[in-house]
């Protein structure tokens, strides 16, 4: 950066020090974490919901039969059926894909469960025909923050990612579900609603025993792991064995919505308050791919408009103007920019924005992707390292996915070298060493884990446990 001007290279270092999180920080964050967890699982709550989702036990890899899975995630609504055959651990599985229209995310909530039921209907009719069938097991993958009192229940808390329907937040999204399915008349009962976290631990963990987190890195972000239910104060009431295990899915991407920890920038402040949800999910809004283009664009207006730099001068910026205009696989390409001169993003800014960055502008507009895609990777590895602790986890592993995970770049290396600093890991011997804690890309948790969840309450209500069943019917 020897050629960038002095004014320039300022603007790139208040940035360094806005976005940079060290070491000491990262140990604050995860000690404050640790304590978070415990106390969204304590009867009085706190910002975490830890919510108890009623899968309770790790599958075996004996797990058997033929389910249907369903994926409600932020862009695509995926259908599967998944047979899980005799084999230890081996599953088929066929898929279809619909995109989720954007107007649905703030449309009105018939709209939403009717275009969910019709891409059911055809997924069905076209793999089985119209024919009379036996009900289908059924696992939804519903990747939002609900209340479970059930397995077969729950209650939305919020709406998340960027959706908006009115008449969800605060209901029981499963009748909502049933009676769009019930009208079309497809053959299907509701087995399991799950987290896309529970499905992406249980799917790992049936490959992998050393499995005990599941985490997801996208568009949203959120872990989920196995506890025991003794050390879960808010269910004491239901007098289950203390030993018994009970998946909690997190939802940590509403860890420190009261602002004690976490560095925001002026413009994580903005995202909050702009967004359909202020004053929630606050570590999400920070990690999660939804907001890593945005707040990289926020950063970039500012720069224009009110810094001494005034980068792009005299350049009509308006494109990049509009809010949520360039999303994290944006900044993706920036940080893959294989060229000293950084002409691929030069090609991308004048393509896409209509900017033209002298090569200056284009070394401050790298040095920003860096320093948010850092963040958010190192912010992550917080998460990780408190559950970790909280179980007393030396070793395991940790199955992430998502598409931050799975495609932003270093976005592994970085959570890794961070969680070595939290934990205060020595150096690796070789670079084969494994890290006590490794976070590996996962199986797929709202297919396969769905079906797994599904048939691990079916055995589990076949052996007559009958804890957390709202609907003993579907289980015959
Ligand atoms: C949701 C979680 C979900 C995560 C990842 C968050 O916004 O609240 O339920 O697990 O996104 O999809």
């Amino acid at each position: 950066m020897a050629d960038v001007p002095k004014d320039l290279m300022q603007e790139i270092k208040r940035l360094e020090e806005m976005f940079a999180v060290d070491t000491a920080k990262l140990k604050s964050i995860t000690e404050h974490f640790v304590k978070e967890l415990a106390k969204g699982l304590s009867v009085e709550g706190g910002s975490i919901p830890m919510n108890p989702t009623w899968c309770m036990a790790f599958p075996t890899g004996y797990e058997t039969g033929t389910f249907l899975a369903l994926d409600m995630g932020g862009t695509n609504l995926r259908v599967c059926e998944i047979i899980l055959t005799d084999e230890k651990s081996e599953f088929d599985i066929i898929q279809s894909k619909y995109r989720m229209p954007e107007e649905l995310k703030s449309g009105t909530s018939d709209e939403l469960w009717e275009y969910i039921a019709d891409c059911l209907q055809q997924f069905v009719e076209s793999h089985h025909g119209t024919k009379d069938l036996e009900k289908l097991n059924l696992g939804f993958t519903f990747s939002y923050p609900a209340t479970q009192d059930y397995i077969d229940h729950g209650v939305l808390q919020r709406w998340t990612k960027g959706f908006d329907i009115d008449g969800v937040e605060g209901h029981n999204v499963v009748p909502m579900f049933e009676a769009a399915i019930a009208k079309r008349g497809v053959p299907i009962k509701l087995t399991a609603l799950i987290n896309d976290t529970t499905g992406t631990l249980i799917a790992s963990a049936y490959t992998d025993t050393k499995m005990k987190i599941g985490c997801i890195f996208g568009t949203g972000c959120n872990a989920a792991y196995m506890e025991n239910c003794g050390s879960i104060p808010k269910l004491a009431h239901m007098n289950l064995p203390p030993d018994t295990p009970m998946a909690i899915n997190c939802e940590w991407g509403a860890f420190d919505n009261e602002h004690k920890v976490l560095p925001r920038t002026p413009y994580d402040i903005i995202i909050d308050k702009d967004s359909p949800r202020p004053g929630q999910q606050a570590f999400e809004k920070m990690i999660a791919g939804l907001y890593l283009g945005e707040l990289f664009r926020l950063v970039l207006v500012d720069l224009h408009d009110n810094k001494e730099v005034h980068i792009f001068e005299g350049q009509n910026i308006d494109k990049l103007r509009k809010a949520y205009t360039l999303d994290s696989s944006f900044l993706s390409m920036v940080e893959e920019d294989p060229f000293e001169n950084l002409s691929e993003t030069g090609d991308l800014f004048q393509n896409k924005l209509g900017i033209i960055a002298t090569h200056s502008e284009l070394e401050l507009i790298r040095r920003l992707a860096e320093l948010i895609g850092t963040r958010a990777a190192r912010l992550s590895s917080c998460g990780v390292a408190a559950i970790a602790t909280k179980k007393g986890y030396e070793t395991c592993h940790v199955g992430a996915d998502g598409s931050v995970f799975n495609k932003y770049p270093h976005f592994k290396q970085r959570g890794a070298q961070a969680l070595r600093e939290i934990l205060d890991w020595a150096p690796k011997k070789n670079s084969k060493e494994e890290d006590p804690i490794e976070i590996l890309a996962a199986e797929d948790g709202s297919g396969v884990g769905a079906a797994l969840i599904a048939a691990l309450t079916l055995k589990r209500v076949k052996e007559g446990n009958m804890a957390g069943i709202l609907h003993p019917e579907n289980f015959k």
